[in-house]
């Protein structure tokens, strides 16, 4: 609904009424769908200022550190419920009944095997292949065993494949890490909660009985529920474009693996711990301080900042606080933590960071916890995009559900060549 309009001047001449567009919360948009028809296109490379879509799956604020799900705060969703009962609010709209959840949780515990030859998959990847890569792969591979059995433009159809793909992709996960370090595939168990099951295919080996520790399962819970959805950030958006042609679920969700894994997203706890791991001892947390400061050096302290939080990062909040209790609960000693420790003091009270707004965001804790638990540095962003896959499909299925949609094609600046006059390689 348009409330207010806004004019686009140019030398002093209207050349469009742009109407601005309220949504139930945070900045109105002014809607430029028409502009293009008055010859202009809007140009905002990085999407600095630019909402690609209405959504009403989350809900952020920056500047006062907010985070909802559905109207829910991440800190009573991180608290009080568990992973699969977030995962079925992002899904469907509202929390469950104890019914809506118990079916849930069965229908997802009965989807967490693959298909067996999707695990001869695996076999052809190098050993030292990073599981990231797997998972890219893998998962885009089971576009090729749910193909003909769906239709995008049914609801329960798509759900359906919201379904396995949030049961599966621990299992994948757990394969890409198994097949890493040369051990047996471990077959999920029902019996297990989803936490304690990623653990159990993570860790457990047919010579030795594994018992899953309570606070590690707390943790893991956790972790996946503080990284199950962002709004509209680079995976997210990768999953809608690649959507919006209408491509397989599977192959959407291969695209927001990729788009997860570089530094500047998903990939930064694994580059948190790599960086963590270069600095080494507590006498070099303020050279490597200096480092990220200096203008002239490329280097930036991973796991602080964030494109859209500049007071605080409420998943940080909460996941610090599991991060002190998971080191302390699980009595570890590890001079890396110390570092981390260290660094995070430094960084708080520093006026370069202070000032640009930098606070250790999710991932810095994250990878601390993941790394107390004993899980390998190349598996973090893994995690991360289990966690995250809840996430991209809601908004897969959000978008395909809503009438009108287009198919996502930006425009451009060019500034390449034009009308030059070709002449043949014989000529040339
Ligand atoms: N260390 C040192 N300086 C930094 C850092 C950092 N981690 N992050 C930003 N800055 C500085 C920049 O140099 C820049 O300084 P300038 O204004 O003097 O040029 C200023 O802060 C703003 O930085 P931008 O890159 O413009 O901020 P943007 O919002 O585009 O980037 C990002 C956010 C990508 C997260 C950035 O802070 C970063 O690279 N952080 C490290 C990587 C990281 O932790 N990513 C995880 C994000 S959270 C997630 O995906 C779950």
């Amino acid at each position: 609904m348009a409330d207010s309009k806004a004019s686009l001047s140019i030398d002093g001449n209207v050349i469009a009424d742009l109407p601005i567009l309220k949504g139930s919360a945070g900045n109105d948009v002014i809607d430029i769908r028409t502009l293009g028809s008055a010859g202009y296109f809007t140009y905002d490379p990085g999407f600095l200022a630019t909402a690609s879509c209405e959504s009403a799956i989350t809900f952020i604020d920056g500047d006062k550190g907010v985070l909802q799900h559905r109207g829910y705060p991440i800190d009573s969703l991180a608290k009080q419920a568990d992973y699969l009962e977030v995962c079925y609010i992002l899904l469907n709209g509202d929390a469950p009944t104890k019914a809506q959840y118990d079916e849930f949780t069965n229908t997802i515990t009965n989807h967490t095997m693959v298909h067996e030859k999707l695990v001869h998959f695996f076999h052809g990847f190098l050993p030292d292949a990073h599981p990231m890569a797997m998972l890219c792969g893998v998962v885009g591979a089971l576009s090729s065993f749910y193909h003909s059995d769906l239709d995008i433009h049914e609801a329960d159809q798509r759900m359906r494949s919201a379904h396995r793909l949030i049961a599966k992709m621990p299992t994948i996960a757990a394969m890409a890490y198994k097949y890493s370090i040369g051990q047996p595939f471990v077959y999920p168990s029902n019996e297990l909660t989803y936490a304690e099951n990623f653990l159990h295919m993570l860790f457990s080996v047919p010579a030795e009985k594994y018992v899953v520790s309570p606070t590690v399962a707390r943790a893991m819970d956790r972790i996946f529920t503080l990284h199950a959805d962002h709004e509209q950030n680079a995976s997210t958006s990768t999953v809608r474009l690649a959507g919006s042609s209408g491509a397989n679920p599977y192959a959407c969700i291969a695209a927001g693996v990729a788009s997860l894994w570089g530094p500047a997203h998903g990939g930064a706890n694994e580059a948190c711990l790599t960086m963590l791991e270069e600095i080494g001892s507590l006498d070099r947390v303020d050279e490597f301080v200096a480092k990220a400061k200096d203008k002239a050096d490329p280097f930036r302290l991973m796991g602080f900042g964030h494109r859209v939080y500049k007071n605080f990062d409420p998943r940080a909040t909460v996941m610090r606080e599991t991060c002190h209790e998971v080191l302390s609960e699980l009595g570890i000693k590890d001079p890396l933590l110390d570092v981390a420790m260290a660094l995070e003091k430094v960084a708080l009270e520093d006026p370069y960071f202070i000032e640009k707004k930098l606070y250790p965001n999710v991932d810095f804790y994250s990878g601390i916890i993941l790394k107390a638990i004993g899980i390998p540095t190349n598996m973090f962003t893994v995690i991360f995009a289990m966690s995250r896959t809840v996430g991209w499909i809601a908004h897969w299925d959000e978008m395909l559900g809503q009438p009108g949609q287009k198919i996502g094609r930006p425009r451009q600046k060019y500034t390449g060549e034009i009308d030059r006059k070709f002449i043949p390689l014989s000529d040339r």
